[in-house]
């Protein structure tokens, strides 16, 4: 029988071709009450952020650009400074989730509103999952305060991400949706969101990798990725984030090519043990296999990166890495053994064929 608990996020998303720098998102922006505007925007994606700078103008009092991966605590205090000395009130940030990021680290103090512009595929803007790193160690939380009240999805920023990072975002996405058939706040209709969330991806990802400038293609994959985010926002994390984050926590491996090489594995774990889940993700990619199988099948297609040996880790590593997924994955409301455990981390450090696991506990 059904029995879920269901809590939709509030968040207003405009979305289409253009968006950031026609008239929409200054009407969002003005709708949002924002007149003293911090706008967080890392130096290289300058030219992404100048032309909604422009669009602005009048109602920015600060940009802030000392944007870094995993948001240092010294950058969120700095930020937290900027927003406190120009009187802002409100943030837009324009860039992927690290920047996206930096943005919450201002509101998680301030409460400052947020109109969030990504791109990447990422999903962190319709989140409400903060993350910190102080002494090279990464805190993450969840508070309502930060997440963006409004989202400006246009997918002509994002036809510069090089075409190999946004094959891996995008297949961070899709482990968002994967994710979210057998993470502890799924429901019916964060499987409904994530499986759309799916066919986008998956209709969108091999076009993009073929031709970046289709924006077509990118504006199906940053829908997709739109639905990613918000799946996993309610759904949380499970056994393929968790081994996501501590392995690029310890060995500083990178954020969306981790997502892309352990999906394939952390899949053929998971699926298996959530029902329906294998046979919903299976279809949703077009595959005939597993879900395993039809991800990984997407991933050679896509070109991506398929072991954690190409990533960088080394084999000296390997028990290390073992120990520390082993800890987290035993912690689980539904533990993984740690025979399951080494098997699929042999298997993505070899980048082999993943196999639908059966459960050893
Ligand atoms: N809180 C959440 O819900 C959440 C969700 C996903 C990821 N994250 C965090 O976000 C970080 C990763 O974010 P990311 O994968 O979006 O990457 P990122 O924000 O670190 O960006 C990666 C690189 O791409 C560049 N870039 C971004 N958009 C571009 C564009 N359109 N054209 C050209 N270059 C562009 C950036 O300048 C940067 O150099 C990690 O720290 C991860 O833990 C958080």
């Amino acid at each position: 029988m059904l029995e879920f608990d269901y809590t939709a996020l509030p968040s207003h998303v405009v979305f289409g071709a253009g968006a950031a720098r026609d008239g929409r998102l200054v009407d969002a922006a003005a709708r949002l009450g924002a007149h003293r505007v911090l706008l967080v925007a890392a130096e290289a994606d300058q030219e992404l952020a100048g032309p909604i700078a422009a669009a602005l103008r009048g109602r920015i009092v600060g940009w802030f650009s000392e944007v870094r991966q995993h948001v240092p605590i010294e950058v969120a205090q700095a930020a937290r400074a900027m927003a406190a000395e120009t009187g802002a009130d409100a943030v837009i940030s324009v860039g992927g989730a690290s920047t996206t990021g930096t943005a919450k680290a201002i509101a998680l103090t301030t409460g400052l509103p947020i109109l969030a512009v990504p791109t990447t595929y990422a999903g962190s803007e319709v989140t409400p999952v903060w993350g910190l790193t102080e002494k090279a160690r990464k805190t993450t939380g969840t508070d309502p305060q930060v997440l963006p009240r409004v989202v400006v999805y246009d997918p002509e920023l994002t036809v510069t991400l090089p075409v190999g990072l946004s094959v891996t975002s995008g297949l961070n996405a899709l482990a968002h949706c994967a994710e979210a058939f057998w993470a502890p706040g799924r429901n019916p209709i964060t499987s409904l969101i994530a499986e759309e969330g799916i066919r986008a991806l998956a209709q969108g990802l091999p076009r993009l990798a073929a031709d970046g400038h289709d924006l077509d293609a990118r504006s199906r994959v940053l829908y997709g990725a739109w639905l990613a985010g918000t799946a996993f926002a309610t759904a949380g994390s499970s056994v393929h984030h968790k081994i996501c984050h501590v392995l690029g926590g310890a060995f500083d491996l990178p954020h969306a090519e981790t997502h892309a090489v352990v999906l394939p594995y952390s899949t053929a774990l998971a699926a298996p043990r959530a029902p329906g889940s294998d046979e919903r993700i299976a279809a949703a990619l077009a595959g005939d296999g597993a879900a395993a199988e039809a991800i990984a099948a997407l991933a050679d297609r896509l070109n991506a990166p398929r072991s954690l040996r190409d990533l960088g880790l080394r084999a000296g590593e390997m028990n290390g890495a073992i120990e520390l997924v082993d800890a987290t994955l035993s912690q689980l409301p539904e533990p993984v053994s740690r025979a399951d455990t080494e098997a699929l981390m042999r298997a993505a450090y070899e980048g082999t064929a993943p196999m639908p696991q059966v459960s050893t506990r």
